[in-house]
């Protein structure tokens, strides 16, 4: 049975663990066939729409390579070039845009507008980033932890340093809970997760025997773990007033050399959503190494450019997963997403 088939995807967290298992092999699946050139369009004639408010690189070009690949066709609506939000409601929007395509692809603020997308649409919406999730770039983090990890996502251990109230930290704890993993986020106390967040991933350990830890001190967080995960110190919407209050809170949960040294695993790799400062390449990174000496702002560019980042798999495996949620969402026989394969 597919599960997917149908669905949309919001948070991540409203699927269950074996659904996601079922959508990564899939994903696994659809990649390799890409790598052999013998990939089975299943998406033809299927149209989708990406509503995009914020910027984005990866997840929409992930959308319309994937797309691409399997037959089907995108409109892109970028930034202010649609009615939403200004002269038309999101749920008259929905209605509209469900009629013309197959599914909705939303990145932007409010979770609550993606959600009402979802409900309003009549077929499924995903969400592509908001404020408070982003759990098409969970599915590429899953899928990249197992290929590089040889243990069940059980026994899996990552940590997550930086701003953890924001999108990816959020999506990272809560999914770490879903998967029943060891998951420990480090940050100071004003940029933890919400107190509301922090019960529903307490909930869902206690089904999947997840263990969390929710911790100021990176070095707690990191001991003997799989893999180490950071994310931009200030997200997209945010007012770049606030840089000098993030670097301040924010510098002793920098991932640099010594901090991957001290984790205590020789293996330990390192990962980021992207796009991260980690050099002088961007005026930012400009600005924060003339202002303080160091090369990268959350993450050291010697760890971003060594052999334990595997930050360019993991932008990759956007397409390939983004892909795996498009065909088994709008293709309901589509084989290898089963998620009890003796149904
Ligand atoms: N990681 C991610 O969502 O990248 P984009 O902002 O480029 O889409
Ligand atoms: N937290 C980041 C993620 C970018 C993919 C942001 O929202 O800007």
């Amino acid at each position: 049975m597919n599960h997917w088939y149908q669905k949309s995807l919001l948070r991540l967290v409203e699927h269950s663990r074996d659904d996601v298992i079922a959508l990564l092999d899939l994903a696994a699946k659809l990649k390799a066939d890409n790598k052999a050139g013998q990939e089975t369009a299943y998406l033809n004639k299927k149209k989708i729409v990406l509503i995009f408010e914020k910027s984005s690189t990866r997840t929409r070009c992930a959308f319309e390579s994937a797309s691409f690949d399997q037959g089907a066709q995108c409109t892109y609506l970028g930034p202010g070039r649609s009615q939403l939000g200004d002269k038309e409601s999101v749920a008259d929007t929905a209605k509209v845009l469900g009629r013309f395509y197959d599914a909705i692809q939303y990145r932007g603020f409010a979770q609550r507008t993606v959600d009402e997308l979802a409900e309003h649409a009549g077929v499924p919406v995903y969400n592509g980033l908001t404020d408070d999730f982003h759990p098409t770039q969970m599915l590429a983090d899953l899928l990249t932890m197992r290929e590089h990890c040889n243990k069940d996502f059980h026994d899996m251990r990552f940590a997550y340093l930086g701003d953890a109230r924001n999108n990816m930290g959020n999506s990272l704890l809560l999914t770490g809970a879903l998967m029943g993993m060891d998951v420990r986020i480090a940050a100071p106390k004003a940029l933890q997760p919400d107190a509301a967040v922090v019960k529903k991933a307490h909930e869902l350990a206690e089904e999947s025997r997840a263990r969390i830890l929710i911790t100021d001190r990176a070095i707690s967080a990191v001991q003997d773990c799989d893999f180490i995960h950071t994310d931009t110190w200030l997200s997209m919407g945010e007012d770049k007033a606030s840089w000098g209050k993030r670097v301040e809170l924010l510098m002793p949960y920098r991932v640099n050399v010594e901090l991957m040294v001290l984790c205590g695993n020789r293996d330990v790799k390192f990962m980021h959503c992207l796009p991260a400062f980690h050099d002088r390449n961007t005026p930012t990174g400009e600005l924060f190494f003339q202002e303080h000496g160091l090369n990268g702002i959350e993450v050291a560019r010697e760890v971003f450019n060594s052999s334990h980042s595997l930050v360019f798999d993991q932008a990759e495996n956007r397409m390939h997963t983004i892909k795996a949620l498009m065909v088994a969402t709008l293709c309901e026989k589509v084989q290898n997403c089963e998620t009890d394969k003796s149904l």
